[in-house]
């Protein structure tokens, strides 16, 4: 409905896809690289440099619910805000001894994967509501278009043999939420491993809470494309639902990462790392990666920005594993910042 609704801001944004999107327009756009909410028209997709820039035109060109599912996180937003604010307060110093450009090297590697740049997609839950392309899309762009590796969401809106097809050869990785029972989890692994993925990420930084500020304050009526796990709909919640607690995600153990380690046949990498005594766990328990990680602030507010305790986490693991980083990031910057802490 959103697209033949007649009220103005709805036409004007529905007017403003269209322009970012119109090779007119970007003939015609000069480059400034400030924020959309300052201009009187759309950035051109080349003068788009950080997400603020995307922000705005991705509003103006999804349904609200879908939006809101993307945009928000936990609480009071608080976890949120602090990881993007947290890059403010790291200074980049200019250096003292000269480094020649040519000399600049962006390229990388990870368990194997050469990559152009240190990016590699995270795994984000069901994209084609948020593009007509969706999985396949941005696994096109990452590995032939950028050269490096996506991660796909068990809660794919593709399934993963089709994604994985699209690319031969390309690198895909798969990530999954623990499942107590095992023979579900040699399940999940048996799917993933079949379809050609051979990283496989292990969440659990997401087992608190509900996207309550989605489900309950802004969306009430609406429910989100999902293939699975949808939630919202204005239904009564029920039993621990109804704190926002995931009863299914609330067990888990280093034995579990243990019995699942001889699942996997490739590389096991355990996401949600916040503090430096998991991260020597992780390695204790053949973790090959750790990815320090909060969940965007999505999963529980009121915890450190992923910045904050990222030191302190390459500290500990004193190169022995590659680690991975996201929370947060939302410009180059942010990236240059997290690497120069020890990020990979
Ligand atoms: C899924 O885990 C999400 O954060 O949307």
């Amino acid at each position: 409905s959103w697209r033949t609704s007649p009220t103005r801001r709805k036409a004007l944004a529905h007017l403003a896809g269209l322009m970012a999107a119109s090779p007119i327009g970007a003939a015609m756009a000069r480059p400034d690289p400030r924020p959309l909410s300052e201009h009187h028209r759309v950035l051109s997709l080349p003068e788009m440099q950080t997400v603020f820039d995307f922000e705005p035109v991705f509003f103006g060109n999804v349904p609200r619910a879908i939006y809101d599912y993307t945009a928000h996180g936990d609480g009071s937003e608080f976890t949120l805000r602090r990881n993007i604010q947290a890059y403010d307060w790291v200074d980049i110093v200019p250096g003292r001894a000269a480094v020649p450009a040519s000399q600049v090297d962006l390229s990388s590697e990870l368990l194997g994967v050469k990559m152009k740049f240190p990016i590699i997609i995270a795994p984000t839950a069901a994209m084609t509501p948020l593009h007509p392309d969706g999985e396949i899309g941005m696994y096109k762009a990452a590995t032939t278009a950028s050269n490096t590796l996506m991660i796909l969401s068990i809660n794919t809106s593709t399934p993963v043999a089709q994604v994985a097809a699209a690319v031969p050869g390309g690198s895909l990785w798969g990530q999954f939420y623990p499942l107590e029972n095992l023979a579900n989890s040699q399940r999940s692994m048996d799917t993933y491993q079949n379809a050609g993925v051979n990283g496989i990420i292990v969440t659990v930084d997401q087992q608190a809470s509900y996207y309550e500020r989605t489900q309950q304050d802004r969306n009430l009526s609406g429910r989100i494309a999902r293939p699975r796990g949808g939630r919202g709909g204005g239904a009564a919640l029920t039993g621990s639902a109804k704190y926002r607690i995931n009863g299914g995600r609330l067990w888990y153990t280093w034995a579990y990462i243990d019995a699942v380690r001889k699942m996997i046949k490739g590389p096991l990498i355990i996401k949600g790392i916040l503090e430096p005594e998991d991260a020597r766990l992780a390695i204790e328990h053949g973790v090959d990666a750790i990815i320090v990680s909060n969940h965007g602030g999505r999963s529980m507010d009121y915890g450190p920005s992923t910045l904050e305790v990222l030191p302190e986490i390459v500290a500990a693991v004193n190169g022995r594993i590659p680690i991975i980083f996201d929370s947060g990031i939302r410009r180059g910057a942010d990236i240059f910042k997290a690497l120069a802490l020890g990020a990979n």
